[in-house]
């Protein structure tokens, strides 16, 4: 299991000098052309902090993962196709703008994908919602397919593929597996996630570098058991039970 040394940096108001702001901990750095890690500002970094924090309460958790996730959704959503659209403003001038250019459905992977389905609906109303709950094999201990439901037009969709937590990248390539035999070209996913390791990141990205990744933050590494480390343990235990 590899073990990468985050960088610490100084992340504080941007007017403020450098020996004046805070160090903290932020992602590793990856450089994979399609990844994206959102900008390392204190409002994330504190909100990491609070999810990390052992000791935060459910409550707590389930609202700071939230506005973690929302911050995924707008991102990503910057990564969609668009259009030239001009409109016409009340008071009679147009405004050359741009409008969302094709359909998108959200793909949760069970369990805890499914905790970032509401911040995907708070963004993109009625949007089109699909699962896959991907298990371990007790026997081959490999990851397996138990069961999907996605939408009837999934191949002619965007899809935003949801999973907070990106350990060994197993469950996240299986479930592109799966989107790529329905008929959904790779360069049309788009995998929002919350925390990665680099080994699962660097998995991911290479199988398949037409797809995008957009991710908070790149973590240090695995431990013996494949939980990411620093990590914040269990998704989603912490989101739905403690
Ligand atoms: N899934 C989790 O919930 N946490 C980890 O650290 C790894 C996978």
């Amino acid at each position: 299991m590899t073990e990468e040394v985050a960088p610490v940096k100084c992340v504080g108001p941007e007017y403020r000098a450098e020996d004046q702001k805070p160090t903290a901990t932020v992602s590793t750095v990856v450089h994979f052309d399609n990844v994206t890690v959102l900008p390392q500002t204190p409002q994330l970094i504190a909100l990491l902090s609070i999810i990390r924090n052992h000791s935060t309460a459910r409550g707590d958790f389930v609202f700071y993962s939230n506005r973690i996730i929302r911050l995924l959704v707008e991102e990503g959503l910057n990564h969609l196709p668009t259009i030239s659209h001009t409109v016409t403003t009340p008071v009679g001038r147009p405004y050359d703008g741009l409008s969302f250019q094709g359909k998108i459905a959200g793909v949760s992977i069970m369990r805890a994908g499914e905790a970032m389905e509401q911040g995907l609906r708070d963004c993109c109303r009625s949007v089109r919602i699909g699962k896959i709950l991907i298990q371990r094999d007790e026997e081959t201990a490999q990851p397996k397919l138990f069961y999907d439901k996605l939408p009837e037009d999934i191949a002619d969709r965007w899809v935003l593929l949801l999973d907070p937590m990106l350990a060994t990248g197993g469950s996240a390539i299986m479930a592109v597996d799966v989107l790529k035999s329905r008929g959904v070209p790779e360069e049309r996913i788009l995998f929002l996630n919350v925390l990665a390791s680099p080994e699962g990141m660097k998995s991911f990205a290479e199988k398949f570098p037409a797809s995008r990744v957009v991710t908070a933050f790149v973590d240090e590494g695995l431990d013996e058991k494949n939980y990411i480390i620093p990590g914040l343990g269990d998704f989603g235990d912490r989101y739905y039970t403690r």
